[in-house]
This record gives structure tokens, sequence and C-alpha cells, in this order.
């Protein structure tokens, strides 16, 4: 549709033009502290059926909408002003935290995909903050990647999946979170984490004394439609072990390489001292840089014939976040290949 992606940095004159494609129901890529987004004007119809079309998302995956931190949310849901939900909007926003509210019906309805309740999220980055001020307007933004690819966190990994398809993507640097935000339903007596993130449950409790996982009080179906979906998978081949099996992992890898295919090591640090001088993308030793770069490395990870990993250390809250994408990536993707 368009010939070529422009890929901006943020200055007053991409802003303006972000703002006008906004505006003409387009579609711009923007970064936020997390993941790179593509943004969409909220109450367009026609700007949000493009978002699913461009990333082939099914449709019934809501889109967190994202606004300014000066918006006035109780335009769009239903605020309790005495409620815990305020504490924690005030700890926690902005930041890499969405909070699921009942809905006031204000935005397309397509966006929310029939549920009575709609999910904020006010970004905590420069960037976001400077693009969202300028256009003021509520603005819809899933991850910006083909659906079940890995997640953006530069503008370059957003113009591998959507050149030609966006007219225009905000180019902010690398996102340090790395990881989407922590999805928080705070519509019921406690609040429910349904996707994991960045801010956890123990975080949250410090502040309001209770929160829950989704996974441990619903069984029956999903509430965050978007958890039931596979994600993030690297478009090569995959292989993932024991951390005790690193004997496995090193066969492998020789076995590859002696056939002239190119395989890579995706590991921490505490594993990475094991491998000697043989190809590795680092992941870190905290769970904070293990978020940080576990996108960023997925795609460099792409160039190779293979990626062999091994499970991660689960030590902390963090930790199960950041296990959350990278079972994804790979688990999955051993089951399909
Ligand atoms: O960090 C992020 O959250 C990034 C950046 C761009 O802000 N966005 C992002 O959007 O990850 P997306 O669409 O990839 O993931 C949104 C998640 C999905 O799992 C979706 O099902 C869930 O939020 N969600 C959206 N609206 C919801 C609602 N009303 N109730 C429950 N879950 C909802
Ligand atoms: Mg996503």
């Amino acid at each position: 549709m368009f010939m070529d992606t422009l890929v901006k940095k943020i200055t007053p004159e991409s802003l303006a033009l972000a703002k006008r494609l906004i505006e003409e129901e387009q579609l711009v890529a923007f970064p936020t502290e997390t993941v790179y987004g593509l943004g969409a004007l909220a109450t367009s119809e026609i700007a949000i059926k493009r978002v699913y079309e461009v990333k082939g998302r099914p449709s019934d995956n809501p889109l967190i909408v994202h606004v300014h931190k000066d918006y006035d949310i109780s335009k769009l849901v239903e605020v309790n002003e005495n409620g815990y939900a305020k504490k924690i909007a005030k700890a926690f926003t902005p930041g890499p935290l969405t909070m699921v509210y009942k809905s006031k019906k204000r935005v397309a309805s397509s966006l929310s995909c029939g549920l009575e309740t709609l999910a904020i999220r006010v970004p905590q980055s420069k960037e976001a903050q400077e693009f969202l001020t300028f256009v003021n307007q509520p603005i819809a933004a899933p991850s910006a990647n083909i659906s079940k690819h890995i997640s953006p966190v530069t503008a370059q990994h957003v113009y591998q999946d959507f050149n030609g398809a966006i007219p225009l993507i905000l180019d902010g640097g690398r996102c340090q979170g790395g990881i989407e935000s922590t999805v928080l339903d705070v519509t019921g007596e406690v609040p429910v984490i349904l996707r994991k993130g960045l801010i956890t449950a123990e975080m949250i409790k410090q502040v309001v004394g209770a929160c829950e996982y989704a996974e441990e009080t619903v069984t029956q179906k999903a509430k965050s439609p978007g958890m039931k979906y596979s994600h993030y998978t690297p478009n090569c081949s995959t292989a993932l072990f024991e951390r005790n099996e690193i004997e496995k992992g090193v066969a492998l890898y020789e076995e590859l390489e002696g056939k002239g295919k190119k395989a890579v090591f995706l590991v921490d640090e505490e594993i990475a001292l094991l491998l000697g001088s043989r190809r590795i993308l680092h992941l870190g030793a905290t769970g904070e840089q293990m978020a940080s770069n576990l996108y960023d490395l997925l795609h460099e990870g792409e160039k190779y014939d293979c990626i062999i990993t091994f499970k991660l250390n689960l030590n902390s809250e963090l930790m199960l976040s950041v296990n959350n994408r990278f079972s994804k990536a790979f688990f999955k993707a051993e089951n399909k290949k």
C-alpha cells in the first residue's frame, strides 16, 4: 500500500506528520518503555480494522488504549475514586502497567471485541509521552509485530515486519524494559494480573495489600484473550534443553556446525561461562537484564539457522515474567517443529 515506510527520529516535524496520519485513520508505530506499539486512533473503526488486518491479529483479541499522563481516563472508563485502582495507578503509572477497567464504550467497539471492559495504559518513556501528548487522542496500540512473531524493541524490528504496510515508524531507539506491560484487571474485589510483566504481584501487594495471578484464580477461560495464542516465535529452528543438559546442547551445536549450518546459543551468564568460545547471545544475569535483552536477542538469533537455549532459573517474580515470554518462544516452537 505504501511504497516505503518512513522511519523518523522524533522531532516537531515527525510528530506533526504522525498526528496528521493518526487523524487520517492511518497507523503510526511508536516506541514505549516496553516494546514498540502499532498506534491507531482508538475512536476510529476504520483505523482499528487496519490494525487487525496489518497484524493478522485474531478478531477476538482486544487492544490496549494508550493515553498521555494528563489525560482524564474517566472519559473512557469507570474510575472508582476511592478504590484500590486509584492507589495502584498513582504508584505505578506512567509505567509498564496496563489496567483493565469497566468501559464507558467511548472508543471503537471492534477494539474491545465485545468486552464490557477496556484496557488503559499510560506509558512512561519520554518518546511515548511526547507522541501521545502531541496527538492528544486515545491511541489503540498492540505490539508492532505481525501476530505470533517476536515483539519489536527497535524501529528496525518494526520495519522488518511492516515495511510497505504502514506509512510511518517513529524511531526512539531501543526500548529498555523489553517485555510488554503487566495487564492488571481492576474490576473485581482484588487486583488480578492477567499478563505477567515488569510490575509484579509482590510490588502491587506492597501498595494495596492484595494481588492475584489469573492462572491461579481463573481456570475456565482465559480472561485476557491474547494469552491463549502462541507468540514470539523466531523464524528459524530452535532447541530447548534442561539446565543440566549442557553436553546435549553443545553436541547439537557441533553437529550443526559440522553440516555447515550456523547455530547460536541464547543463554544467561551462568550457562554462558560453560560454553567456551562458541557463538553466544548473552541474556545477562538479572531479571531486569534478561527482560530487557530477550526480544532483541530473539531477533538477532533469527539471523542463524538454529537458536539453542536452556531453561531459565526461576528465582524471582520478575524471572516468572521473563519465562512467560521465553517459554512461549521456545516451548511452542519446539512442539511445532
Ligand atoms: O507493553 C505493552 O503493553 C505493549 C505496548 C505497545 O504498550 N502493548 C501490547 O499490546 O503488548 P498487545 O495487544 O500485544 O497485548 C495486549 C494484551 C493482550 O493479551 C490482550 O488480550 C489484553 O492485553 N487485553 C486488552 N484488552 C483487554 C481487556 N479489556 N481485558 C483483558 N485483557 C485485555
Ligand atoms: Mg503482542
